[in-house]
């Protein structure tokens, strides 16, 4: 325990809240415990029901304290939802020691005049992202401190959440009873625990797909081209399951999980798989070819949106580290010869690393953006200021806004 901290993840997910807690040494992390538990009033990712998230919360930090044995008292937690925006923007300061040499404390000025940007009504900038800066008339600087010049210029990628939803998840966690150590864009957190800088380098997207929405976050060059909520998830599939097969969205769930696959070209074909296995009360049967044709249309679907949003950034086909799929939708059999099929990219399930665990869990891609937030939080600490020095810190404006909001 001497000269370790814990710190602890939450990824409120549309279907199930996921805590994670890791126990942090200097060069290590240890992940000692992965919980779950069902949350209501979360539709979308968004919050539509705060005493039904507050109930949910309550209940799952009970589970996770029972299961580490002692209280947790703050978080970093995920932000999603289908509100959350990127957009990109620039900051430009002057430079005007004698000397002309670029300080920290001036790329940190490059970041505040980059937010400066016109943000939709009602929404707050969640994260400046710096991604290339520009010294007088040099280009394509990835890091300006030591350098001289009178005008130093940030491209940064702005990523902006609608007030009222952080607001709410404020809240809801200040009920809970828990404090806000970090509030961080649930991709950001997947992506650092399933990439690593080479594939960030050469090109690559990370889908993580959730109950009821898909992330996507692309990045080229070690930079994030786009970030994007799609309003389609693992429980669309769920439904044209309980459509087609007339029976309720349990039964149906329990039909995807247990047989569902998406290639329909792998099945048996006359296999009949009878209704009356799931619910005394259903009638009749289906085949196995039937129930993965009606998966492999949504999945086509899921793609197919994912696909003009990679289209919009021309990197449609064109991404050389592929597509990394994570979430627990994509625990579904056959998914990735699908996506290679629709994306015509290579893809790959996504593999959580940067720690250790003696938990099995703790690799299941459904946990990766609570371990994510960790990682995140724990880089902060070790190389706090140094994420500011080198220009590549998003951490730049986290408690700004949460102290505006507090008191609620
Ligand atoms: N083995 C499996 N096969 C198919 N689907 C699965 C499997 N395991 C989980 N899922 C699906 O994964 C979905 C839940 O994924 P996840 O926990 O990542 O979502 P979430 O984070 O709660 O939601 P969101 O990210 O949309 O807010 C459910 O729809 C569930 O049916
Ligand atoms: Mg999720």
């Amino acid at each position: 325990m001497a000269n370790s901290k814990i710190i602890t993840g939450l990824d409120l997910g549309s279907g199930t809240i996921k805590i994670a807690v890791g126990q942090a040494y200097q060069d290590e992390l240890e992940i000692i415990a992965v919980i779950e538990h069902p949350s209501e009033g979360i539709n979308k990712g968004v919050i539509v029901d705060v005493e039904e998230v507050v109930s949910s919360l309550s209940a799952s930090f009970e589970k996770a304290e029972r299961t580490i044995g002692f209280p947790i008292n703050s978080v970093n937690v995920g932000i999603s939802g289908t509100n959350v925006l990127s957009q990109e923007s620039r900051g430009v300061v002057a430079i005007s020691r004698a000397e002309g040499e670029i300080k920290r404390e001036d790329v940190r000025r490059a970041l505040d005049a980059a937010q400066t940007i016109a943000t939709p009504p009602n929404y707050e900038i969640l994260h400046v992202i710096p991604k290339i800066f520009k010294v007088d008339n040099q280009i394509g600087i990835k890091d300006p401190v030591g350098m001289t010049g009178v005008r130093l210029e940030v491209e940064a990628q702005i990523i902006l959440d609608l007030s009222r939803q952080i607001k709410n998840l404020v809240y809801c966690l200040h009920r809970t009873g828990l404090e806000i150590e970090r509030t961080i864009f649930s991709a950001l957190a997947t992506a650092e625990t399933i990439l690593d800088k080479k594939q960030k380098d050469l090109g690559v997207a990370v889908l993580d797909i959730g109950e009821s929405t898909t992330h996507l976050i692309v990045y080229e060059e070690g930079d994030i081209l786009t970030v994007k909520i799609l309003p389609i998830g693992s429980r669309d599939i769920t439904s044209s399951i309980a459509i087609a097969l007339r029976s309720s969205i349990s039964v149906a769930e329990m039909i995807k999980v247990n047989f569902g696959t998406s290639d329909y070209r792998k099945v048996k074909k006359n296999e009949q798989i009878d209704l009356k296995k799931f619910d005394e009360g259903l009638e009749g049967q289906f085949t196995q070819q039937f129930l993965a044709k009606i998966i492999h249309e949504k999945c086509q679907e899921i793609f197919k949106m994912a696909d003009k949003e990679l289209a919009t950034i021309s990197k449609s086909r064109k991404l050389p580290a592929g597509v990394i799929l994570v979430g627990g939708g994509s625990k579904l059999l056959g998914l990735v010869e699908t996506a290679k099929d629709a994306l015509k990219l290579p893809i790959f399930l996504g593999k959580a690393k940067g720690f250790s665990s003696e938990l099995k869990e703790a690799l299941d891609p459904k946990f990766a953006t609570a371990i994510g937030l960790i990682i995140l939080a724990k880089e902060e600490k070790d190389h706090f200021g140094a994420s500011i020095r080198d220009g590549r810190g998003i951490f730049s404006i986290i408690k700004k806004w949460f102290k505006n909001l507090l008191p609620y």
